[in-house]
């Protein structure tokens, strides 16, 4: 495999990060996955806008690449490794002073590392007799108060999705302390009842997620959906027709069980079948 480090191309085995990285030792960075299908990237501009709000948040300087840089980089990896839909992982810590102090320090370089990784195969067109729903399971949202930051620091996260994952479950949906649906360890979150599409509003709690977004902009744009952003409490989750989970990796993939239980009768959705089709057809 091919990656990108600091300015170079390389195998990944020649690849060296310092263990003296503030990346390493305090998972101090942002990362972003950016999806490509056939070559075309879903949503770049986006991905770097939310990268770079993200440096912004916790006073990384951004690394000195314009987006025609960061476009030329991962079309560079694209071509340089086997595969057709590939995301581009971008990963910028805040570097390496050489010792490990908390405060920031005060002259470093960002670490810059970029690679393809698979992302799970493009499913085409929605077709609810052969595209199986998700089986999730739910737990308490465990994870610091600045989830809209897309930290590489993802142990929170990494818990989450192991809980569900040893039980056999795809993804682990999450609730405050109030029972209200946050996101999923590795996703946003979307219910539909009596036709509405609801997901919950963007604040703290949640990651700003891309395909979250461009679902929303290719519903509202098609017109005939109803689309709500608001607070979900978890019984409205537990008694919802459809339950669907979005990110970069899958886009839109409907829930069929909850913590063993059925999400209604247990089938993948026509609401999800539509939505599915319209996102299709606007963002690829
Ligand atoms: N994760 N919420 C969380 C906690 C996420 O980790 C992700 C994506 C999303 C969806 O964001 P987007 O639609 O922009 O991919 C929401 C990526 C895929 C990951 O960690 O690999």
């Amino acid at each position: 495999m091919i990656v990108y480090l600091n300015g170079d191309f390389m195998p990944v085995e020649q690849a060296k990060i310092s263990p003296m990285d503030r990346g390493f030792l305090f998972g101090d960075g942002i990362y972003e996955l950016i999806p490509s299908h056939s070559g075309r990237f879903v949503g770049f501009n986006l991905h770097l806008d939310r990268m770079n709000n993200g440096l912004d948040a916790i006073g990384i300087v951004r690394p000195d690449i314009s987006v025609r840089q960061w476009l030329e980089i991962s079309q560079q990896l694209l071509e340089r490794n086997e595969g057709t839909d590939l995301g581009i992982y971008l990963h910028i810590t805040r570097g390496d002073e050489g010792r490990r102090y908390h405060a920031f320090p005060e002259k470093v370089t960002p670490t810059v590392f970029a690679m393809t990784t698979p992302i799970f195969p493009f499913l085409g067109e929605p077709d609810s007799e052969t595209q199986p729903g998700l089986s999730c399971y739910t737990a308490q949202d465990k994870r610091w108060k600045r989830c809209n930051v897309k930290s590489t620091a993802l142990l929170g996260n990494v818990l989450h999705f192991q809980d569900s994952y040893s039980r056999g479950g795809n993804e682990c949906i999450l609730y405050n302390a109030d029972n209200e649906l946050t996101e999923g360890s590795a996703s946003n979150v979307v219910i539909v009842n009596d036709n509405q599409i609801i997901t919950p509003p963007l604040d703290e709690q949640i990651l700003p997620g891309i395909t979250r977004h461009l679902m929303i902009e290719s519903l509202r744009k098609e017109g005939g959906f109803g689309v709500s952003e608001r607070v979900i409490h978890m019984d409205e989750v537990r008694g919802a027709d459809e339950v669907w989970v979005t990110n970069s990796g899958v886009h839109i993939l409907p829930v069929v069980t909850l913590d063993g239980r059925p999400v209604a009768d247990g089938k993948v959705g026509p609401v999800w079948e539509k939505a599915r089709a319209c996102y299709n057809r606007h963002c690829f």
